[in-house]
This record gives C-alpha cells, structure tokens and sequence, in this order.
C-alpha cells in the first residue's frame, strides 16, 4: 500500500553500520556495513574504532539503502534513529547523521531505543504484532522478558538477567576455547556436531525460591570455565563440541523455559525472540518445541533481522509514524543507558531520564 509510512532507519549502536528502509511492514533494504574484523583481536568491540568505522561507513550505506530500495530521499516520510542503549560514541554517530539528512530534507526525526526495534523488526517478517506481545530480547548487552502492550509507547520488563547477557556468556565462553569473537556464531556451529547432554552444566535461577523470569549466565560461565580449565591441567583434549553443545543447552534450555512459563502465567499465545542470541539455531528449535507443546505461536525474525540491522529501527519509525506518536525535536542526545521503557525519545522536554550525557560519553570504558 502506497500510503503505508515510508521510513529509513539508522542503527549504530554497536559495531555495526545499519540503513534499513521499510514501507509500513515491508522491507525495502537493509544495509549492513560491519567493523566486526576490526574489533576481533582485542576481543571485545572498542568503542572508539567503532565509532570511526561509524562515520566512514555512514553516508556510503545510506546511499547504498535508497538505491537497494530504489526510493528517492525526498519520498521518505521520516528519519529514524537508534538514540540507545549502546555505545555513546557510537550512537552519536548514527544520531548526527539522522539530524542532517531530516534537517536538509525537512523530514521528521524518530529517535527510538534500540531494544523495542529488536521487537518490533518482526513485523517485517510475521506482520503486525499481537497485543500485548510476549518478548524474549536476548543480545550481547541484554537478556529480558518483556510483555509489550503496545511497542512504540508502552513495554514493561517482566524480568532480566542479573549479572550477564546471554550473548556476552557466548562471547566469553568463545573467548576462553579461543574460538574468535563474536562467539555465538561459532559456538552454534560446533554445537551441532556436539553432544548437548555430554557433560550437564548449571541452570541459573531455577531453584524452586528463585526469581521466575530473571536470568543469571554468570556461574554458567564461571563452571564452564572451570570444566575447560581441569581439563587443559590434567593435560586432556578439550572436547570444543562438546563443551559447546551442552554449554548452549544450559542457556537455551533456561531461557525457553522461562519466555513459556512467562507467556502461560501472563495467558499470552504468542511468543516473539528477539536480538543477536535469537539466531542461535538451538534457541530457535527448542523455543518452537517447547512452544508447540504449550500451545503457543512462536514468531522470530529470520536470523540477519535478529542480530542488529537499521531495518529494525526503520520498523519501530514506521510504527511511530503509523500510530501519529510525537516527533523528536533537534535537540536530541544520545543515550548509552536509555531504559527499555523509553521505547522512543520524544521532543519538547520528554528526552532523556536525568543523565548527563557529555559526562557519560567521558567516563565511558575505552576496552570491554
Ligand atoms: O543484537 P546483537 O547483534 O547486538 C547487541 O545489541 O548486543 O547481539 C550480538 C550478540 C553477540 O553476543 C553474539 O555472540 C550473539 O549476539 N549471537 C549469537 C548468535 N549470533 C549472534 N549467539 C548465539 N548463537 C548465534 N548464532
Ligand atoms: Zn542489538
């Protein structure tokens, strides 16, 4: 439908560079430039590379997204922006760039949090989402459940990890088999030729007293470690597929089980997994068991529209624009710790929650 919103996203909130355009709940393009290999051998993404790769890839892949669209800049009916959470330096990038093409175009700036658009991308993949939606968001910064009853105004936190994420506990776990980061990917692959019940590692958080839709990864990767550590002094091969495969079905196992029992107790029929983890294939044929036998439709984005992409937050714009929200005005920051309930950073005195951005980006931590 033509009159469907028109909308170009823009995602810089870790390392990757994404332009994504949407008509409505079509993807048009979704241009992806990563700085990835740049950040491998510190093993972890710096911040400050990041950055840079940001602005040389800015322009380059915007242009790239209007010509894979096949749209011209001045039909866009608005610039969205991801204005957090993630990295300061990064998400400036990706805002500046937002404010000069809506300023020079005259088109209205959309800056949303980049967790909502991870939700809310599968509206270009299953359309529209049920209200309230059941999410799963599972990223290297996050792992929550989130009960959204309307994604661009109103998303409530049933609960969420306590000390790691679970892809930081793929990441870290990579890095002590010295598998290269990022560490889903990878593991994934050596888990399929692994043995998920080879050696039975921890479930965080799921005594009978325990908080039921918290998480906790921490003393997952703390036993794994330990598990991979007895092994190298006793002079043993490290079986990696092994290790992999049944580290990956502690996490799977715990976050499956938690999203299902948060849909039944909440009588949601629908479950949505979102963010970077939710490519993992494991994750995705353990959440579509476990969902069938409990009654519920299981929605998740095919795996590049999980990990981060501007399509997504092109997604979340066209929604905004849909539903007539408030534009953000010219003022607007970024934000590295915008909380999942600010699913966008409206103008006129609504943005920000008492941070101090400048000091923020100042005080940042330079190496992961
Ligand atoms: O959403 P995302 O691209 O960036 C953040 O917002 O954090 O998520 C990145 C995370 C990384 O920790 C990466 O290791 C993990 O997602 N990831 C995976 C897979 N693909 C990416 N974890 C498990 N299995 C995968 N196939
Ligand atoms: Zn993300």
């Amino acid at each position: 439908m033509a009159d469907e919103p028109l909308v170009l996203g823009i995602e810089t909130s870790c390392d990757e560079t994404g332009v994504g355009i949407v008509r409505g709940h079509t993807l048009l393009a979704d241009a992806v430039a990563s700085s990835v290999d740049e950040h491998a051998r510190f093993g972890g993404v710096v911040p400050e590379v990041a950055s840079r790769a940001h602005l040389e890839a800015m322009v380059p892949t915007i242009q790239r997204a209007l010509k894979d669209a096949g749209v011209a800049a001045s039909d866009l009916d608005g610039i969205a922006v991801t204005a957090g959470p993630g990295l300061a330096g990064a998400l400036l990038v990706g805002v500046s760039a937002a404010k000069a093409y809506a300023y020079a175009l005259g088109k209205p700036l959309y800056g949303v949090n980049h967790l909502a658009s991870h939700i809310c991308v599968d509206q270009l993949e299953h359309g529209a989402l049920p209200e309230p939606t059941m999410a799963l968001l599972v990223s290297g910064g996050h792992s929550s459940l989130l009960l959204a009853p309307d994604i661009t105004s109103d998303v409530r936190p049933l609960g969420s990890t306590i000390d790691d994420a679970a892809g930081e506990a793929f990441d870290k776990i990579a890095r002590v088999l010295h598998l290269g980061f990022p560490g889903g990917p990878v593991i994934d692959r050596y888990a399929r030729e692994g043995d998920p019940d080879a050696i039975r590692f921890p479930r965080g958080l799921t005594g009978p007293r325990d908080p039921v839709y918290d998480f906790s990864f921490s003393g997952l990767k703390t036993a794994v470690a330990r598990w991979i550590e007895a092994k190298r002094a006793a002079g043993e091969d490290v079986p990696v597929a092994d290790v992999s495969a049944s580290f990956q079905e502690a996490v799977v196992d715990v976050l499956t089980r938690k999203a299902v029992r948060a849909c039944k107790d909440h009588g949601v029929d629908h479950l949505m997994i979102g963010g970077g983890v939710a490519a993992n294939s494991r994750l995705r044929a353990l959440a579509q068991h476990r969902c069938e036998a409990a009654g519920i439709t299981l929605r998740v984005p095919r795996p590049k529209l999980c990990t981060d992409n501007g399509a997504m937050v092109a997604a979340l714009g066209a929604e905004m624009v849909a539903r007539n929200r408030p534009s953000s005005d010219w003022g607007l920051s970024a934000d590295s710790s915008l909380p999942v309930t600010e699913t966008h950073v409206p103008g006129e005195g609504h943005h920000g929650h008492g941070h101090d951005h400048v000091h923020e980006l100042s005080s940042q931590n330079l190496y992961p």
